[in-house]
């Protein structure tokens, strides 16, 4: 029992002792701190921090980079640096459990802003880093995305295909507040008529995306009539605007086994999936 006390003392001794070392050696590799021999730094992303002597201004490392942080149960120290403005070197919290933490630079906060540019940014950290790169004395005019009239960022294109087969048409808007997308077709006979009306074989649908701040709608023609040969038209308002764009559906005569329209709309197809 007392050898036990004995030999558990001493561990407890040899411990403190490196723990001791160690801290001594990482003083003594910081050495007497003299401003005058920092080197300046250049071309920082994120703003300037002091090294991790508290000596020397150093670049500050950009959100989503791997960073130091004393206080987080990391294997690493003083190995990547510390993160910049308005960012936090926090533990990943994505990592399977059997690999070693990781910690990265985040955004403290993370509401998208408007910036003075009109330009909506992700969040304060993309637009400091937007500011350092290329626009010197870009601010946040506003939190939340930029208020702004509807874009529409890929227009419907014009549609050739044969009777009793189908087509989509898309619109890629952007706006803020978020535009509301709606289709319409201006028949031959000069009848506009709001879409998916009362026709069983017409579908719309919008959804959010691409990306954020976006919405896309999407116009089906199920089982195409020459009657479905008309311009149609995606109208996005939001409370700023509003824009419109049209593109026509083409009706070709169903294909014969063999006829020339079957190479064509291999061709079509090809050229939809490659949008997509
Ligand atoms: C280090 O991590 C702690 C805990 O997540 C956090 O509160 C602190 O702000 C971080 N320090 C730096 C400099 O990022
Ligand atoms: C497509 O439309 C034609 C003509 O209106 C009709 O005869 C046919 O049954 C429809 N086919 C389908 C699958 O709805």
């Amino acid at each position: 029992m007392k050898l036990n006390w004995l030999i558990f003392m001493q561990a407890l001794f040899l411990i403190g002792l490196t723990v001791n070392v160690k801290a001594t050696l990482e003083k003594e590799k910081c050495g007497v701190c003299d401003p005058t021999a920092c080197p300046v730094p250049v071309g920082c992303m994120a703003g300037m921090v002091k090294d991790h002597c508290g000596c020397c201004q150093v670049c500050g490392l950009t959100e989503g980079e791997r960073c130091d942080n004393d206080t987080l149960p990391l294997p690493y120290k003083n190995t990547f640096g510390y993160c910049g403005e308005k960012l936090e070197c926090r533990l990943r919290t994505d990592l399977p459990p059997v690999d070693p933490p990781e910690a990265l630079c985040v955004c403290i906060n993370q509401e998208p802003v408007c910036g003075s540019d009109g330009q909506t940014y992700k969040n304060e950290c993309q637009l400091i880093e937007a500011r350092h790169k290329w626009q010197d004395g870009l601010q946040v005019r506003s939190t939340g995305p930029c208020k702004s009239a509807p874009h529409i960022d890929f227009a419907p294109e014009d549609i050739h295909n044969t009777i009793g087969s189908y087509v989509i048409f898309s619109c890629e808007v952007s706006g803020w507040p978020i535009p509301t997308i709606h289709w319409l077709v201006d028949r031959p006979n000069g009848v506009r008529k709001l879409l998916p009306s009362d026709d069983s074989h017409i579908a719309v649908q919008s959804r959010g995306g691409p990306s954020n701040y976006k919405v896309t709608g999407w116009m089906q023609i199920l089982n195409l009539t020459e009657d479905d040969a008309a311009t149609y038209w995606c109208l996005v308002k939001n409370e700023y605007g509003e824009v419109s764009a049209s593109a026509r559906v083409i009706v070709l005569d169903a294909p014969q086994k063999g006829d020339s329209y079957e190479e064509e709309e291999e061709e079509q197809s090809n050229e939809q999936l490659s949008k997509t």
